[in-house]
């Protein structure tokens, strides 16, 4: 997706949250790298999130140079794909951050980078292979890898990329278990809770001291150049809504609080359906996805959280072209407050007591990555930030099984083939 309208490596590099009416409440994330120690950071996965592509603003390399500068030294690549980590290498290796790289060693497993690193493990570990390659404590495929970081580097902070499995939802509690239990920080991507709208929602709900009534989002998706099949393909990465949805059901507990998980309903239009004919997907689905395994094309659920109040999300794999139309809205006694576009130009629009016409907040330079990484890093070198850690692992998990419980609800009421 073109979000933010511009490729990620075009993004300005100003953080600026100061759009018309906003009134900063979270810092900046600093701009000019703080003069300090090398910091040693192990990258797994050489792939999108932690690379970029042409889909999104997320690319978690570009953020950690911005945040250390020539402080940055990358200790380790791990990929079994070893072409693509040799190829981002490289291209690091052309780019002003080229020192970070310089001596990056490629390993294929986590087990290798382990054992080479143990003399000199690293500060910082940033987990960003796709989750069926993790999440779990079964050792029996090598995939218990937050077991096997934390075991390997007890001091290292651990960045972990959603959603935290595709595995049950049990065996991702007892990696949450587990961590807990251990030294290591942990921080999971769930990146919107950093944007500086939606901690404006926050602000506005916390000072008021409102009582949330309803959280309603929706996410409709541009497929047209939406080409990984693993994406379309439920047995791999889930369906839609554990894989893209979990943003929004994230963000939804994030200002409503737990879901009752017991009331959670749902239906969906399915490919099979006349509604659900897609013109324009950009592979040959009939032939490369077996049809029990196709993912349905919307979504939409409804639940009751634990505080009494409800929650309602929307999902959709329906537009063309490049940018997905995003947006939550949260109620309250005498507020509305609606979040339009987080991811290209995110603009809020508030409606309190005292007047029918709404405020209009925008925050168009706001970089919720940089925020996310900036509070990860701190927090990693001084255990403290001036933003804390957002969202951790068991929490990670609660939205996981929230995902589950929306796929489940909606396969039980489909219409059959
Ligand atoms: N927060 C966000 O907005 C956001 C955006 C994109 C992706 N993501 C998440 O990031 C994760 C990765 O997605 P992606 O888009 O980068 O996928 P990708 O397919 O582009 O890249 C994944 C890379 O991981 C490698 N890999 C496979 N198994 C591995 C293993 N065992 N150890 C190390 N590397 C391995 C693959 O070879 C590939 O190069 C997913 O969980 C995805 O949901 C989050």
């Amino acid at each position: 997706m073109s979000a933010l309208g511009r490729s990620p490596a075009k993004m300005r590099l100003s953080t600026a949250i100061n759009g018309p009416g906003h009134d900063g409440v979270i810092p900046k994330a600093r701009m000019q790298p703080e003069a300090g120690p090398d910091v040693k950071v192990l990258v797994i996965g050489a792939g999108n999130i932690n690379f970029g592509s042409d889909e999104g603003p997320w690319n978690h390399s570009q953020r950690i140079e911005q945040k250390l500068g020539n402080r940055l030294k990358v200790v380790g690549l791990v990929d079994p794909a070893i072409p693509r980590a040799q190829a981002v290498l490289d291209a690091k290796r052309l780019t002003f951050a080229s020192s970070a790289y310089a001596d990056t060693p490629i390993y294929r497993t986590v087990q290798e980078a382990i054992s080479k690193l143990s003399a000199s493990p690293p500060d910082l570990v940033l987990l960003g292979s796709p989750p069926a390659f993790r999440g779990t404590t079964d050792p029996s495929k090598g995939f218990n890898t937050e077991i096997q970081l934390a075991e390997g580097f007890p001091k290292a902070a651990l960045f972990v990329e959603k959603p935290v499995s595709t595995g049950s939802v049990e065996e991702a509690s007892k990696v949450a278990e587990y961590l807990e239990g251990k030294p290591n920080l942990v921080s999971v991507g769930y990146m919107l809770r950093y944007s500086a709208a939606v901690q404006k929602m926050k602000q506005i709900l916390k000072e008021n001291k409102l009582a949330v009534m309803m959280t309603s989002a929706r996410y409709v998706m541009a497929y047209e150049h939406s080409a990984k099949v693993a994406w379309w393909t439920k047995s791999i990465d889930c369906g839609p809504i554990v894989e893209q949805a979990t943003h929004f059901c994230d963000l939804s507990r994030y200002f409503a609080g737990e879901v009752d998980l017991s009331t959670v309903l749902a239906h969906s239009v399915e490919w099979y359906e006349k509604p659900g004919r897609l013109t324009k997907i950009p592979f040959d689905e009939d032939n490369l996805v077996p049809e029990d395994d196709r993912i349905p094309r919307f979504t939409s659920a409804t639940w009751k959280y634990k505080s009494g109040a409800i929650g309602h999300l929307e999902h959709g794999v329906a537009l063309q072209g490049t940018e997905f139309s995003t947006e939550i809205t949260v109620f309250a006694d005498g507020y509305q407050l609606k979040l339009i576009d987080p991811y290209n130009r995110p603009t809020l629009y508030v409606r309190r007591p005292g007047s029918d016409v709404e405020e209009v907040h925008h925050f168009n330079d706001d970089d919720p990555f940089l925020s996310e990484m900036s509070t990860f890093i701190d927090t990693a070198a001084k255990g403290t930030s001036e933003i804390p850690v957002l969202s951790s692992f068991a929490d990670a998990v609660r939205t996981y099984e929230l995902t589950w419980a929306i796929r489940w609800a909606s396969e039980k009421t489909r219409t059959p083939k």
